[in-house]
């Protein structure tokens, strides 16, 4: 298929989704020059990507999508931009949320108003979560966000992702940019931050050590992997309508309970190894998604979701990669410690 993008602007692609982005573009789009910029914070890795930096199609730009001039200086090169950088850790956002308004709300409108001004980018992705719409009940299992569920966030994150996601709308509505905003649900595969559920569970038991489960276990999420990600976020910026919002799922719910015995069968541990915690505070129950937008628009559906297949090829990834991860769990967010240290275990 032709693209409509000769140049694309990716940001934040040294983090999880962002590297298996650009990897996934790169193989399915041959023809397309892209532009990395990150800031690499705690999240962002080059290692992520050094299989291909020196492909000539590839550009790295060390830079935060807060410097305005920065930000104006790669956009002259490009056409097209999928705005991926973002802090995306809830736990983080709770212990200090200045960050995330910071790089998901500010970052978020100056890059937007560096696109309006440079006058040549012809598709924006504004990447949001599933997050945004809250939390759904346990005893209703019909239930499911679709586009046009009313945004009523519960964490700081999430709060942060909607006022970026409402920014971009505006931006649409207001300057007639050409934005699409996707919501996906919770993304799995390799190189996610040893802080995120799975690979923090696969990586303690590969350790020898405990799964911190938060609560009774029960909150519900609907697992995706990344490049079932990356191919809808592929589809919505090169065929997506301005102006729409897309959700995204792996129609894949689990309970964390569910997700943890998996993983503890599927790594040859008994359930000794978990470890009963505190709630994570305002813990959202349970998130599902109605994709049947971009299935019937875009004809999107996971492919590569299927559990426990594909749970299992990710842990092996995190077995065969321990110089990837190891250097990473020293920074990793830990919820737990937090909440001994504060003395708030209950
Ligand atoms: P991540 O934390 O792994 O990576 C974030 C990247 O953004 C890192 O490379 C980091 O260095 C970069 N970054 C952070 N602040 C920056 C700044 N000010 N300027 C430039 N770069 C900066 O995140 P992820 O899990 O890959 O998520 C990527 C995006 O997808 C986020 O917008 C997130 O909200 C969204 N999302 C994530 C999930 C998920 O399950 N992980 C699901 C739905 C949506
Ligand atoms: O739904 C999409 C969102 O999914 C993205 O927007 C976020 O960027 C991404 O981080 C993710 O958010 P969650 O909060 O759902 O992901 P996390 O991996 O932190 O937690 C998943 C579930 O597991 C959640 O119900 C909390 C629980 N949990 C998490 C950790 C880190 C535990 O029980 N123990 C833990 O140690």
């Amino acid at each position: 298929m032709t693209s409509p993008s000769q140049h694309l602007l990716v940001t934040g692609g040294a983090g999880f989704i962002g590297s298996n982005f650009i990897r996934f573009v790169m193989e399915q789009r041959p023809g397309l020059q892209i532009t990395n910029l990150d800031a690499l914070t705690y999240a962002g890795n080059p290692a992520n990507l050094a299989d291909i930096e020196s492909d000539e199609r590839y550009q790295f730009v060390h830079a935060d999508v807060r410097d305005r001039d920065a930000v104006s200086d790669v956009l002259r090169n490009c056409d097209a931009v999928v705005h991926f950088a973002a802090e995306s850790h809830v736990d983080r956002s709770i212990h200090d949320s200045g960050p995330f308004l910071s790089t998901n709300v500010i970052g978020t409108q100056v890059l937007l108003d560096a696109c309006r001004d440079a006058g040549n980018i012809n598709r924006f992705v504004q990447v949001g979560t599933d997050e945004v719409y809250g939390s759904l009940p346990l005893d209703c299992p019909d239930l499911a966000f679709t586009e046009s569920t009313p945004v009523q966030p519960n964490s700081p994150y999430a709060s942060s992702k909607a006022a970026a996601d409402l920014l971009a709308l505006s931006y649409h509505h207001t300057f007639d940019m050409p934005v699409m905003v996707t919501r996906c649900s919770n993304n799995f595969g390799p190189y996610q931050y040893p802080e995120k559920v799975i690979p923090l569970f696969v990586t303690n038991l590969l350790d020898g050590r405990k799964v911190p489960l938060y609560g009774d276990g029960l909150n519900v999420r609907d697992w995706l992997h990344v490049t079932d990600h990356c191919e809808a976020v592929l589809a919505v910026l090169e065929s997506g309508r301005p102006g729409q919002v897309y959700n995204i799922g792996g129609n894949n719910e689990q309970s964390n309970r569910e997700l943890t015995h998996m993983i503890l069968e599927l790594m040859g541990c008994g359930r000794d190894m978990i470890e009963q915690v505190a709630d994570r505070p305002g813990h959202d129950r349970r998130y599902a998604i109605d994709a049947r937008r971009i299935r019937d628009e875009l004809g999107w559906s996971p492919s590569r979701s299927q559990w426990p297949d594909a749970l299992e090829e990710t842990i092996q990834w995190y077995r065969e990669n321990e110089d990837w991860w190891r250097p990473l769990k020293a920074n990793a967010f830990n919820a737990t410690m937090l909440t001994s240290k504060s003395g708030g275990d209950s």
